[in-house]
């Protein structure tokens, strides 16, 4: 009973850490619902061969010396040891291998550029039939239902692009431009995570894919492709006081750096800093004033010279940046 109990107490630990917002076990999307499928009969197929080869050990074994046949060793020894693997291990292979190219099938013509960055994404749309993007960061919003083509590109170092919900894993590397398309089904939020080593802030370069219903989504993207509506006011003086203007776009406003995140509607986003602190003011204070605490290695500097109030209404300024 002890050793039920206990089994069943790992089997629910396991399990327990499959789930959520970042697993391929909550698929919200085509090619998620496949890699889905392809593991369980991977694991199944796998599971059925080390089932039948240890029955035939034992069966082997555990017969007296000379016992058995000459025809019925060699039975074991084909058709256990040779055909049943070789079959097993061909079909999986070949339907495997089958499925591949769809994981890069052609999209329905909305392709978005994401670019691996220290430690953030840059994330461009291209609508159908457009040779201007429209620029945004740090989050992917997708229709549902229909397949949306993604080309990866970095920066200075290697990344990859995960976003376990909706499909597969791509690397992303300098001086090259890596494919992949993604069919999201179900609306949603989904987290993706870079899932190649980049530096010291790998495991804080997340970001949300948030999975749209298509109206839904062709409202936000002309909203995201409109410049920003930026309040005048002690917030937004402060930001071009300090210079955020150098780093930062906020189209609408002269502030046009492209040194870091694309700032035109940030307050819109789900999350702040690449996925790792919620989109609201406390954090975005706290991110101003110490963005390297938070993230190290970032190249975003500290503003903890700022005042209390300051940092208030600069964040104030951004969160109104919707
Ligand atoms: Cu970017 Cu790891």
């Amino acid at each position: 009973a002890r050793y039920r109990a206990g089994l069943g107490l790992l089997i629910l630990t396991i399990s327990a850490g499959c789930g959520g917002p970042q697993s391929v076990f909550s698929a919200g999307g085509a090619d998620a619902l496949q890699i889905n499928r392809l593991f369980t009969v991977m694991l199944v197929g796998a599971v059925l061969l080390w089932l039948s080869l240890n029955g035939l050990f034992l069966y082997v074994t555990r017969r007296r010396p000379g016992r058995m046949s000459r025809k019925l060793a060699e039975a074991v020894i084909i058709g256990g040891g040779i055909v049943l693997p070789l079959v097993v291990l061909t079909s999986l292979l070949s339907w495997g291998l089958s499925i591949m190219p769809d994981q890069r099938a052609p999209g329905d013509g909305l392709r978005v550029r994401i670019t691996g960055e220290e430690f953030w994404w840059r994330v461009d749309y291209y609508p159908p039939g457009s040779e201007e993007p429209v620029v945004s960061a740090n989050e992917l919003r997708m229709p549902a239902g229909r397949r949306t083509e993604i080309e990866l590109l970095a920066g200075r170092v290697i990344h990859s692009f995960w976003v376990p919900g909706l499909g597969g894993k791509t690397d992303m590397i300098p001086g090259r431009t890596t494919r992949m398309s993604l069919e999201p089904v179900t609306p949603g939020i989904y987290r993706g995570q870079c899932a190649e080593f980049c530096g010291a802030s790998h495991a804080l370069m997340a970001m949300n894919a948030v999975v749209l219903e298509e109206a839904e989504f062709a409202r936000w993207l002309e909203a995201e492709a409109a410049p920003a509506r930026a309040p005048e006011g002690e917030g937004q003086a402060i930001f071009f006081r300090e210079g955020c203007g150098a780093c930062h776009a906020v189209r609408g406003t002269p502030a046009a750096g492209v040194v870091g995140p694309d700032l035109t509607h940030i307050g819109s986003r789900t999350t702040l800093a690449a996925g790792i602190l919620p989109m609201e003011r406390g954090a975005l204070v706290s991110w101003i004033a110490h963005a390297e605490a938070f993230k190290p290695g970032v190249r975003m500097p500290a503003y903890g010279h700022l005042s209390k109030a300051e940092l208030e209404a600069l964040a104030a300024w951004l969160e109104a940046l919707e």
